[in-house]
Order: C-alpha cells, then structure tokens, then sequence
C-alpha cells in the first residue's frame, strides 16, 4: 500500500455490513480495518471528492454499496474505476463526512465522467505522489454541479375580496372596480359589466336582477324592453333615470343565457350594490322581481308576500332607507294583467314614507 495512502486514511470508522462488502470487493477490507500508521500527510474527508472513487459503476455489488453508503454523488460521478483502486483513499462513511451543502442531483448515469476524472490528475501541489488523484489530496475535486436554475414564480398575491376592496372606493373607483372585477366566473362571458347608470344625487335608486342580453352589449342597466317598460312607469310617478332614479343590478355582469345567478356569484357581486347604497344614498330603493328583492331583503319570501309593504334596509352607517318591492318589468311583459299590482307599488313608493 501507498504509505501517504496508508497515512492518509483517518482511524477506521465503524463499517456495516454493506460496506465491508464493498471494501471486500475492493480488496481494501483487511487494509481499511488495520490501525493505521500515524499520518505523515492527512488525507482530506470530503464531502464528495473523498469517495470519488467508487467502485466500477457496472458493479450491482457497487450499487447497493451505494445505496446503503449514502454518498450518491460522490460514488455516481467518481473517476473512471480503472486504477484507480491503487490510489483509492479509503470510502469515507456517510456519518465521518461534513455535511453535503445542497447541492444538484447527480446527473443520470453514473458513467458520466466528473471533469476531475476527464482530466489526467494535477501535478500534486507537492505533498503527495501523482498516484494521488489531485481531486483527493487538495480536496478540490470535480466541481460541484450548479444547482439548477429554479424559476422563482412570484406568486400572484390573492386577489382582494371584493367587500375589502370597495370598502373606500367613491363611485369612480367603484365602476372601475366592477369593470375590472374577476371575482366570479361571470366575467369570462361579459362583454360589459354593467355598473349602473342615472342621476345623482340620486331620489330613487331602482335595483334590478342582472344584465341582459343588450345591457351586456351597451354596458347600461334596462335598455332593451324591459327598459323601455321601466322608464314608462317611473314616468307615471314622475320620476326619470336622467333627474331622479339611479339603476343598478345585483349583479353586474350577465350570467349566460339569463340564467339564474348562482349563490357564489351573488356573494361576490353583492358589496358593489351595498357601497352603491352606502355612496348614493338614495332616499328609497325600489327592487324589482323575487331575485332582486330577496337578495336585498335577505330573504326567500315570495314576491306576492314581499310587495305591497315598505321594508327598510338598514345601513352600515345606521341609516334605514324604505325599501318596496315590485314585480320585474320582464315579467310585467308577460303578464300584463299584473300591471295594476305594479302600478299599487310605484304609488307606495312613491308616497312620502
Ligand atoms: N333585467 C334586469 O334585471 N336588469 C337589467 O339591467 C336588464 C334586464
């Protein structure tokens, strides 16, 4: 044996089974387990340049040695086997060697030449015999592998709960809020999010279900007949969208096919309508159909046990503003005969409450 070698190799550790194999394999097992000599020149313990040299990487023998030794990189991307077994310095066991600072997976393949196996060993910095690859004596070893690029995704922070964000918001920042909203899926299909639209100050504000087909094109509440019916009736009450009525929806954008709003779409479309409330501050509401009223109200009652009454709605700020309910105008189109209710509750409304 190399006496640098024999010198070099610090007072053996315990070994398990495993790795007596593989020292047995290496012909290294009586030379490991001998008391050393005292060292002239002490052998470095590296974290992975100690055991580069492994055994031959086709050696299942090798490969379960690996396993159970623990030093994947150092036995992975080890010098080529062939003489190298002269110039071995003793594997180091897992629990001698400093800890590995993190560094890339060996690459696949365990043939894979390190660049201190590639390269032919370098003049020793005169300590050592050439048999002594350079990687041991100086501990520099193959470079370790950078550790791969991560893209650091910034994470997008959570998007501000609606009620969060409107809480300050005067009107103008609250429509560009409603027209940027995302809160729910209904903003993948809109071709408009639908604000609201009239006068303010604001007598009346009149609170609808949701955007139709036409309010999502042209972005304003009751355009299409629907609308045309609304505005005839505030007419007969003296009241215009232009000077008195402010108009809005419950939801702002249009769900497909008129369908239905869905519970989460109101929940997250609601603190529009109540900071427009809390901003408008109009001196009674009138909400038209079950939907509109029954979100407002908090309620499942029916429209035939809501109407006919004034409610109130009681504000943050501990204002309560009058509150009648009425049938929707898409509804008075089909039933026209239902009219004479609707004109009942436009009168209520109308009365000084
Ligand atoms: N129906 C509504 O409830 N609102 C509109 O804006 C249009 C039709």
């Amino acid at each position: 044996m190399n006496p640098i070698d024999a010198a070099a190799r610090p007072a053996p550790p315990r070994i398990n089974p495993l790795q007596r194999i593989w020292l047995r394999e290496l012909g290294m097992e009586r030379l490991w387990l001998r008391t050393p000599a005292a060292p002239a020149v002490k052998a470095p313990v590296g974290p992975s340049a100690g055991v580069s040299a492994g055994p031959s990487a086709g050696s299942s023998t090798g490969a379960s040695a690996r396993a159970s030794v623990g030093a994947p990189s150092a036995l992975s991307g080890g010098a080529p086997a062939a003489g190298l077994q002269s110039a071995i310095v003793a594997p180091v066991p897992a629990e001698a060697r400093p800890a590995v600072p993190a560094i890339a997976p060996p690459a696949e393949g365990a043939q894979q030449s390190s660049p201190a196996a590639a390269t032919p060993a370098e003049p020793p910095s005169g300590r050592a015999s050439s048999a002594i690859p350079a990687s041991i004596l100086n501990r520099t070893g193959p470079p370790p592998r950078p550790a791969p690029k991560v893209e650091v995704q910034e994470e997008a922070p959570p998007p501000i709960p609606v009620a969060e964000a409107v809480k300050d918001a005067n009107l103008e920042q609250l429509a560009a809020q409603v027209v940027a909203c995302a809160a729910c899926g209904l903003c993948k299909g809109r071709r408009h999010a639908v604000v609201g639209q009239g006068a303010q100050p604001t007598r009346w504000l009149v609170v609808g279900e949701a955007p139709g087909e036409q309010e999502d094109r042209q972005g304003q509440p009751f355009v299409g007949r629907s609308g045309q019916l609304l505005d005839a009736m505030l007419a007969a009450v003296g009241m215009s969208r232009e000077r008195d009525v402010f108009i809005t929806n419950v939801i702002k954008c249009r769900p497909p096919g008129n369908r239905n709003p869905k519970p989460e779409e109101i929940a997250a479309c609601s603190p529009y309508l109540m900071r427009q409330i809390a901003l408008l501050k109009p001196e009674r509401i009138l909400v038209l159909g079950r939907f509109a009223a029954q979100t407002l109200l908090g309620t499942d009652a029916t429209i035939g046990s809501l109407r006919g009454r004034v409610h109130h709605l009681k504000t943050d700020e501990g204002a309560q503003i009058p509150v009648v309910v009425s049938y929707h105008p898409a509804y008075l189109l089909r039933s026209p005969s239902e009219k004479a209710r609707a004109w009942q509750d436009l009168k209520l409304a109308a009365r000084d409450l």
